[in-house]
């Protein structure tokens, strides 16, 4: 008996505790602390836990281990230039992603570490792998013969519902790097549908076949690229209905946004500057890629003004010193963003828009100023703007006038905080708290050993997926048809025109 209850509970405890890989290889911190938490979450669920990227947390747990991808860092930091992304067109942005994922993805796969890892005698029961333009490390599944689950710190983006098999449909899709939201008018679907056009186009013929490349060079089994790319089990999005509209989702994508929104005591010092803030407090951050330090002396000064102006105090992510900085400003290297906005006096966050920085706001009911730059933060601050709970700035047009009219509109009209009061309201009212949520899911997939239901859409070829085969053989036939009505129609005619004539 007691041999039969050692002997199940070992069972048991196997099964509950699987070696997990998690591949976050993105250069970006903030991508990183997402990585983080829901690594961190399946190591205290009991799992060992193997992560790949280029930071590792504070405090690591024991059954969790990191292999330090730097080289990531020093190697993607020329790649392209953030700032200019803005003033540049929806084709150079969308190709600047393809060409950085490039970049993570051979760096990520040349670390020593890593080359290590792919030897025999290595096993892992699952596979996470953050879907950041780096197709290739989806082969670590293959590798290890483990289900893939994708996760994505963005939200339904064209690639992202491309490999797990959600429809095209640049109608209600609007392209990540434009600064629409999903309902566009007649000539944005227009620029729209081009967009959507390119990126498949550049991802398919320019950037999948490096990425192939890499597969066949850094793995050492060999594996069919082609099979690997669609055969993610679970995908999950860090998006919500509040930030990233209302979205059609395949049954194999799972919404977890906010999860990373776990809010902790501030530093004291923090903690007595914004305690006293009795007129309030704003947050100005550009976020982790983003340096508010190499903005031009004219950008800096305008800002100084707008500041000089308030009477809110500043809490600014600057990244040197500021000699002459005004009395009500506080600046900081890094700040626990998450704890900041929890605060109740902070009013108004100054950000550039990155989905973690908008979701951050949301879920504490802070409005916005929106300045994006890159990526998806033009679109993420279009759909702030529509809720009614941000202002949006342009880079390319931000002074002192445009930035205090920003600001001193959405401080002072209330509006703005009853919107960010009822989203919040909204994102924190779930029927099951995210990270739990995304817990349930990969343990679901470890379970049914990755068996999923695969939409039929990814045994279609594009063609049959978007009705061109049946359109082609209906105006065939139709073609057909007409030339037969018309054949007939002559021989009546010529016939008729017999009779006349013996008459
Ligand atoms: C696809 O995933 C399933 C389930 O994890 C796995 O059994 C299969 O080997 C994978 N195929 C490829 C080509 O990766
Ligand atoms: C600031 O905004 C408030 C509310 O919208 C408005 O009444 C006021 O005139 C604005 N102040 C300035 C200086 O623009």
């Amino acid at each position: 008996m007691k041999v039969v209850l050692f002997i199940t509970s070992f069972l048991f405890f196997r099964s509950q505790c699987a070696k997990i890989l998690g591949v976050f290889p993105a250069p970006g911190y903030s991508q990183f602390i997402l990585g983080e938490v829901l690594m961190t979450e399946l190591a205290k669920s009991g799992h060992q836990v193997t992560v790949i990227s280029p930071y590792r947390p504070k405090d690591e747990p024991p059954n969790y281990k990191t292999i330090l991808t730097k080289e990531v860092i020093e190697g993607t930091s020329d790649v392209i230039s953030l700032w200019d992304l803005e003033s540049q067109n929806l084709l150079n942005n969308i190709m600047a992603s393809y060409v950085f994922g490039n970049v993570i993805t051979e760096k990520t796969l040349q670390n020593k570490e890593v080359q290590e890892l792919l030897q025999p005698n290595e096993h892992f029961d699952l596979v996470i792998v953050e879907h950041f333009f780096d197709d290739a490390l989806k082969g670590f599944a293959m590798h290890f013969k483990a289900p893939l689950v994708l996760f994505s710190s963005m939200g339904s983006t064209e690639w992202n519902r491309e490999c797990m098999g959600a429809p095209m449909l640049p109608t209600i899709n609007a392209v990540i790097y434009t600064h629409y939201t999903n309902r566009m008018r007649f000539f944005q679907r227009i620029r729209n549908l081009y967009g959507a056009i390119f990126d498949y186009l550049y991802r398919h013929y320019v950037f999948y076949p490096v990425q192939r490349k890499y597969m066949a060079q850094y793995f050492p089994s060999s594996m069919d690229f082609d099979k690997v790319l669609y055969n993610a089990s679970l995908m999950l999005l860090n998006s919500h209905v509040t930030t990233s509209e209302n979205i059609l989702l395949p049954y194999n994508i799972i919404e977890i946004g906010g999860f990373h929104v776990i809010t902790k005591p501030l530093d004291k010092e923090i903690q007595t500057f914004l305690d006293g803030a009795t007129d309030g407090a704003i947050l100005f951050s550009l976020g982790s890629n983003l340096h508010s330090s190499d903005l031009s002396q004219d950008t800096r000064n305008a800002i100084f003004q707008v500041f000089a102006k308030l009477k809110q105090k500043i809490l600014w992510k600057f990244e040197t010193d500021l000699p002459d900085k005004p009395k009500n400003l506080f600046i900081s290297k890094w700040f626990k963003q998450r704890d900041i906005l929890a605060h109740p006096n902070i009013k108004l966050f100054i950000t550039h828009g990155g989905l973690l920085s908008t979701e951050e706001a949301i879920f504490n009911g802070v409005p916005m100023v929106g300045i994006p730059v890159f990526a998806d933060q033009r679109i993420n601050m279009a759909r702030a703007k529509s809720n009614g709970v941000a202002s949006v700035v342009s880079f390319s047009k931000l002074s002192e006038e445009t930035l205090f009219e920003a600001v001193n509109e959405t401080l002072n009209n209330p509006s703005y905080r009853n919107n960010a009061k009822r989203l919040s309201s909204m994102i924190k009212d779930r029927p099951i708290e995210p990270l739990e949520l995304a817990m349930y899911w990969l343990e679901y997939t470890m379970r049914h050993s990755g068996m999923t239901f695969k939409p039929s859409s990814l045994y279609l070829h594009w063609f049959e997926m978007y009705m061109v085969d049946i359109a082609c053989f209906i105006l065939f036939n139709g073609l057909v048809v007409l030339l037969v009505i018309f054949g007939l129609m002559r021989i009546c005619k010529s016939k008729k025109s017999d009779k006349q004539k013996k008459q």
